[in-house]
């Protein structure tokens, strides 16, 4: 890669423009601070340095240089973001490299891209006919299938294997990523639904059954290299942006739910594609907004999976909103049926989760029998109870009360003891974050550090007094930031993070450093006295091992030359 171009690009674009373009950033001294975009907060815990071109979020970790933030913000390879900035300040990308890293499944994609145009073409000519009209019998029309790149499989057995064997794909391969199963292809005669990563690349297909076959409805790719179901979300590399502006994400369960919705004009939607909900999709979920709703099947099985869903979300943390469709449509055939108007009407009056969850409850219970009655109050009490706003379990007992003729402190007693309970559980469960305490030894190695990190001599000075660092992290920091200067031959803390791309655990470290406040600049006196802390710790540190080897030693003449030994040590000879 060429650095130099890369770092002159970096240096021609301020991080505080391009991180304010994205979220709201105040001035404060000599940092601007906005909230983290990268975990789930309301705190303005990120602070963006002009002067260093960095941004470090004090709570979560997250920290970085101009590509960092646009990588992780929007979802770009760096390559992409290269070519974004570099747009930007005028400077031609052309002719740059990207790291082997980056173009490891390049191939993959391309069969991907090639596979998509294939499809497409089937579609759009004679043989597409009966599959185009099953398409516009479903009300999709040509725009939708051009905006969703909607294609067509054919009968032949092995077409797509044949064509892209012609490109020089081997089977191999193409048995790997997923589009042939020995020398014959995996969809035939399906209409075909590109699936994309969060970066909108294609990466996989669902296929789905039009005619009269009695197969399986949809035919979706195996998991590959490039495509992990559990890792993203139909739709996501579009919804991002719509989200940010909606301030909400809507989830339903199938794609052509999404398709659907955003044929109306709402594209804040990204669908699960039957799976329950993973971390790895909570977290890409967060990201869209902290308003998500979910819209799922209004069958039997969508009820399940709102239930199980909103469940893994509010133990997150999220409390999320829940539109409750009428059996059995699903978001698709509603729209169809009643409209966009009446839609956004259900998505506006969306219900909390736990509303939702006690009005479902109520559903099967014979209330005239005081058994059933009994215990269909005590688990609206329970639910009431993981509500963390006091004023809505208040709302939520007084209506219970009402309803039932129930003395309201009655519930609100039985309530209060679960609360008990529940707090008591967290007090043993959920131990507080500790937060280590540095002793001057560390708090001198982390100084250090942080010195080569802004001043080249005392890289130099660092390699001659052949200082050894005590963890593991802080001796690849070391290595890394001589070697960096070697290559470089000088060192700018924000180009240094350029070089440090997927190294998580020092990237982890150096946001640590960061927020400890060190200083930045030093003499040599100073440093010499650094120095000097650092060798009482290589002294107290032999004196330590020297004291578990005689522990150790049964032989009393041995024993005495280690004592000798620790007595010149601690005597500094
Ligand atoms: P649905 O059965 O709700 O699909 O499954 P749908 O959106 O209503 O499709 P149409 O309207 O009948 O064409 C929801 C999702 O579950 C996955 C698909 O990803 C689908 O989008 N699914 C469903 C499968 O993978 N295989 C199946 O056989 C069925
Ligand atoms: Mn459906």
């Amino acid at each position: 890669m060429n650095n130099d171009l890369v770092n002159q690009i970096r240096s021609k674009v301020d991080i505080v423009d391009i991180i304010g373009e994205r979220i709201p950033l105040v001035s404060k001294g000599k940092n601007f601070f906005g909230v983290c975009p990268f975990h789930d907060d309301t705190n303005p815990s990120m602070s963006v340095s002009r002067e260093k071109q960095i941004y470090t979020c004090f709570s979560c970790h997250a920290t970085g240089n101009v590509f960092n933030f646009l990588m992780d913000y929007e979802h770009m390879s760096f390559p992409e973001v290269l070519k974004y900035l570099g747009d930007r300040v005028g400077i031609d990308t052309h002719g740059v490299h990207v790291g082997k890293k980056i173009t490891k499944f390049d191939k993959f994609y391309d069969a991907y891209s090639l596979s998509l145009k294939y499809f497409q073409n089937n579609l759009n000519s004679t043989v597409g006919i009966k599959a185009k009209k099953y398409l516009l019998n479903r009300k999709i029309d040509d725009s939708i299938i051009k905006e969703f790149e909607i294609g067509l499989s054919l009968e032949t057995p092995d077409d797509l294997t044949k064509l892209l064997m012609n490109k020089d794909y081997d089977l191999v391969t193409l048995n790997r990523i997923g589009l042939s199963n020995d020398n014959h292809d995996i969809y035939n005669n399906r209409i075909m639904f590109p699936l994309y990563d969060i970066t909108g690349r294609v990466v996989g297909f669902s296929g789905r059954r039009y005619d009269d076959i009695k197969e399986n409805k949809y035919v979706n790719t195996k998991e590959t290299d490039i495509f992990k179901k559990g890792e993203m979300l139909y739709h996501f590399h579009v919804a991002k942006d719509e989200c940010r502006v909606k301030k909400s994400v809507i989830v339903m369960e199938g794609f052509m739910d999404v398709i659907r919705a955003s044929s109306i004009g709402i594209k804040n939607t990204v669908a699960l594609m039957g799976t329950a909900l993973t971390h790895d999709q909570i977290n890409l979920l967060k990201r869209l907004s902290k308003n998500i709703i979910l819209c799922l099947d209004g069958d039997e099985a969508g009820v399940k999976a709102t239930l199980a869903n909103g469940e893994l979300l509010l133990k997150e943390g999220i409390e999320v909103k829940v539109v409750s469709l009428p059996n059995p449509d699903d978001p698709d055939s509603y729209i169809l049926n009643n409209g966009k108007d009446k839609f956004i009407g259900l998505i506006d009056n969306a219900l909390n989760f736990s509303d939702f969850k006690i009005n479902k409850l109520k559903e099967n219970v014979n209330f005239s029998s005081d058994e059933e009655k009994a215990n269909y109050i005590n688990k609206v009490i329970e639910e009431t109870a993981k509500l963390d706003d006091e004023i809505r379990r208040e709302v939520v007992l007084k209506r219970l009360a009402k309803e039932f003729d129930i003395g309201y402190n009655t519930l609100e007693m039985r309530m209060n003891r679960l609360l008990q309970n529940k707090e008591k559980k967290e007090v043993i469960f959920v131990p507080k974050k500790v937060i280590p305490k540095k002793d001057k030894y560390e708090k001198a190695f982390e100084q250090i550090i942080y010195f080569m990190l802004n001043n080249d001599w005392i890289i130099t000075q660092v390699e001659k007094e052949k200082l050894i660092f005590p963890t593991e992290v802080m001796r690849n920091m070391c290595s890394e930031i001589i070697y960096y200067y070697k290559q470089n031959g000088s060192i700018v803390l924000a180009d240094f993070y350029t070089y440090l791309n997927g190294k998580d655990s020092l990237l982890e470290f150096l946001n640590n450093i960061l927020s400890c406040n060190y200083l930045e600049t030093t003499d040599k006196n100073e440093l010499f006295r650094y120095f000097k802390v650092i060798r009482e710790y290589s002294i107290n540190e032999e004196i330590k091992r020297l004291t578990g080897l005689m522990k150790k030693e049964i032989d009393p003449i041995e024993q005495a030359k280690i004592v000798e030994r620790i007595r010149k040590l601690k005597l500094g000879e």
